[in-house]
């Protein structure tokens, strides 16, 4: 007993005279680590006469509780003093206004990837990558798009050298091909990605934009489940039900080919988004043609499928009402932070 009253006393003058944190943790280090003091007399007790054993457990646990109030009043006067000192010191002004900390927040682009890759996900889509310098090979002909076909036009290209073997991905259905030629069938896979038109920009064209491939490739796929899997997103984007029609369209890939509309999720009779027709163009799709397959190993006697090239840019500008394309890719903080 005795020695723990000695020892108690000691310690707290030690940690009242502590002038850094530094010594704190030295002293605390001492006391309360494993195998330091507190811990030696505890390791004792069993030692001791039976009826005296109860007594010197307490003062022992009263000594560490003793050192831990001591160590934190301590802590307490040095961060006081260090306050003091530095209000104390010239050139410290308590009344400038603080530096705000600028908050990043996701591009609307990305925000609506991920939506989407969460809602294919779960259907069973893996989600893939590809190149932005493509080969024309991937880009153009295994998608059975020869060389001087009239469909090459529809997409004027960057292309990276004067042969025009590399260009720049005109669609994100470059990755069909790298897929199917990748993978076995059955699967379902998305690809997200930027590719790029040599166009003439304006409010609805740019050179730089967001598609989002999707591609089935399976048994016994028709029309029905392309139509299914088009509203589960719609109904993931738009939080309802909504109706879609399909007007023939035609892409080399693709027979048939469509393009989706969807009711107009805006209004019942018309208005400035729809252009008063209450339909919106969604997005091109279509049954994989049998050439695409078989240019990439695939048995089209056994296998089909389905594919549909989602413009991101599109859905996020009528999501969020943006009315030029523009602004999405131009990095104007002032136009990002509205989505934070
Ligand atoms: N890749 C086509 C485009 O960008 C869109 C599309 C994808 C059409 C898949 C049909 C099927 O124009």
């Amino acid at each position: 007993m005795e020695t723990t009253t000695n020892l108690t006393n000691q310690a707290r003058e030690r940690i009242a005279a502590a002038a850094t944190e530094d010594e704190l943790r030295a002293i605390e280090r001492e006391y309360l680590d494993k195998g330091g003091i507190v811990a030696g007399l505890l390791a004792a007790v069993p030692s001791l006469p039976g009826p005296e054993r109860p007594a010197a457990g307490r003062a022992a646990n009263q000594l560490k509780l003793e050192i831990q109030a001591a160590l934190a009043s301590s802590r307490e006067r040095l961060a006081q003093a260090a306050l003091a000192a530095l209000r104390s010191s010239a050139g410290f002004d308590a009344t400038l206004p603080a530096v705000r900390a600028e908050r990043g927040s996701l591009h609307p682009i990305t925000q609506l990837t991920r939506e989407l890759t969460d809602l294919f996900h779960a259907m069973g889509f893996l989600v893939l990558d590809g190149p932005e310098v493509e080969t024309d090979l991937h880009n153009f002909e295994a998608l059975n798009i020869p060389k001087d076909h009239p469909a090459r036009d529809m997409q004027d290209t960057f292309r990276c050298d004067p042969e025009g073997k590399l260009v720049l991905r005109t669609h994100t259905s470059a990755v069909q091909v790298r897929a199917m030629r990748r993978l076995k069938p059955p699967f379902r896979a998305i690809v997200p990605g930027k590719v790029f038109r040599q166009e003439t920009t304006d409010a609805s064209h740019e050179h730089t934009f967001h598609q989002m491939e999707g591609l089935v490739i399976d048994k016994h796929i028709s029309v029905a489940h392309l139509i299914s899997t088009m509203k589960v997103l719609l109904r993931g984007v738009f939080g309802r039900e909504i109706e879609v029609r399909l007007r023939p369209g035609y892409f080399p890939f693709v027979e048939p080919g469509f393009e989706l509309d969807a009711r107009c999720p805006f209004c019942k009779a018309g208005c400035s988004v729809c252009k008063q027709s209450t339909w919106i163009e969604l997005l091109p799709c279509g049954m994989v043609h049998p050439n695409v397959l078989r240019a990439s190993g695939i048995d089209p006697e056994v296998w089909g499928g389905f594919a549909f090239g989602l413009g991101l840019s599109r859905l996020v500008m009528l999501r969020f009402q943006i009315d030029d394309v523009r602004r999405l890719l131009a990095g104007d903080l002032r136009f990002l932070e509205q989505f934070s």
